[in-house]
């Protein structure tokens, strides 16, 4: 089995590389790309490196499987010319997730869409993953009918770049912490990744504004979408709120949500805690409870602040987080992967 991870040198890329060591993926040799910038990259796998090359026409030539992160448009230029060539892509952008012939595949919610896919799957969105990995039990039990989340997103959601921004902007406002109770709006360092001051501050805008002009992100979009996409619940009303946060791993998610059939925080917190790659961390009597530094480096998603509102016995409350490298990217089509497999 010959596997090629594309965007190799990226966030997602260099989690799967260390998923697939992890796990010891069943493979007998293994490809790196990226950019034409990364070219003679090293980059440690198992207790060897393998040298990136710069993605090329054939690249997929003798490739039975490839995991691919290199951003939507790169996508959308090679991954029809390599499926149809018989190379199985798993695909972490959200290019093909709303095409009706790419399945959008979470293992532990809905490994059945594999079923005849086309030589493209796609891996949710990170935020997604995360509150499906909670709410897709609780669907199957109450039957979910609406859902409100509001999310806190890391930077490292936006790749190494997001990362890098964080850094030199924490490095130059550290030292005049005090002059941030009341800022010079011209001083504040703002980068390319996230427009505004994203170190000290949170920032309501992930991705890009919906061009059709409804006022959400195309990242609060999503969330709609895919849930709608993978529990097969087409008329789910969403609506999503999106926010950068200065948390370098982790996206946390509040989940507001209605059932159809009444359900209790006892018995949700059963269904949670019987579910495959969720642990619930739930007692505030001892202040346990997720937060993105416990969930990062972890491949289960963790689930707490499990409470009802007044006088609604159908409607929950939630606090989900997730690694957005691990589950919410690399972990979750790695997994992908070993179902192709065992398929
Ligand atoms: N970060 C997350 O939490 C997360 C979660 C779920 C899904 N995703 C999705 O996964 C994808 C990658 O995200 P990331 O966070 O890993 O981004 P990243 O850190 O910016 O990495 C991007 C990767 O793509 C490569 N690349 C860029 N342009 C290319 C080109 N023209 N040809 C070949 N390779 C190219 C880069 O190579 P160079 O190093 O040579 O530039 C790098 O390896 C995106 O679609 C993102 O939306 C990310």
């Amino acid at each position: 089995m010959r596997v090629a991870v594309v965007g190799a040198t990226g966030a997602v890329g260099r989690t799967i590389l260390q998923i697939l060591d992890e796990r010891a993926f069943p493979l007998d040799d293994l490809v790196a790309f990226a950019s034409a910038r990364s070219e003679g990259v090293r980059l440690g796998f198992r207790d060897d490196e393998v040298v990136v090359r710069a993605l090329h026409d054939r690249w997929f030539e003798g490739v039975d499987l490839a995991l691919t992160s290199a951003g939507g448009a790169v996508a959308r230029q090679i991954l029809p010319a390599a499926a149809a060539a018989g190379t199985v892509c798993v695909d972490n952008s959200s290019a093909f997730r709303m095409d009706r012939d790419v399945p959008v595949v979470i293992p532990e919610i809905n490994p059945e869409a594999l079923d005849g896919h086309k030589g493209i799957v796609a891996n949710g969105n990170c935020t997604a993953i995360t509150a499906l990995m909670a709410l897709g039990p609780l669907h199957k039990r109450f039957g979910l009918r609406l859902l409100v989340t509001s999310s806190y997103q890391s930077v490292s959601g936006s790749g190494m770049k997001g990362v890098r921004e964080l850094a030199e902007q924490v490095d130059k406002l550290h030292e005049q912490i005090e002059t941030l109770t009341r800022p010079d709006p011209q001083a504040l360092p703002a980068g390319e990744v996230f427009g505004r001051t994203i170190a000290f501050n949170v920032v309501p805008h992930a991705e890009r504004f919906d061009p059709e002009g409804s006022g959400f992100t195309t990242e609060e979009l999503k969330m709609g979408n895919e849930v709608r996409k993978v529990l097969g619940i087409p008329d789910l009303v969403c609506s999503a709120t999106a926010v950068r946060v200065p948390v370098v791993a982790g996206h946390a998610v509040s989940i507001y949500g209605r059932f159809e059939s009444p359900v209790s925080p006892k018995e949700a917190r059963e269904v949670l805690s019987r579910a495959a790659g969720l642990r619930v961390v739930d007692d505030p009597a001892r202040d346990q409870y997720p937060t993105p530094l416990d969930a990062a480096g972890l491949d289960d998603v963790l689930v707490g602040r499990v409470r009802q509102p007044d006088g609604d016995d159908r409607a929950l409350l939630l606090f989900a987080v997730g690694d957005n490298l691990r589950k919410g990217a690399a972990l979750n089509a790695v997994q992908i992967a070993e179902l192709l497999i065992e398929r």
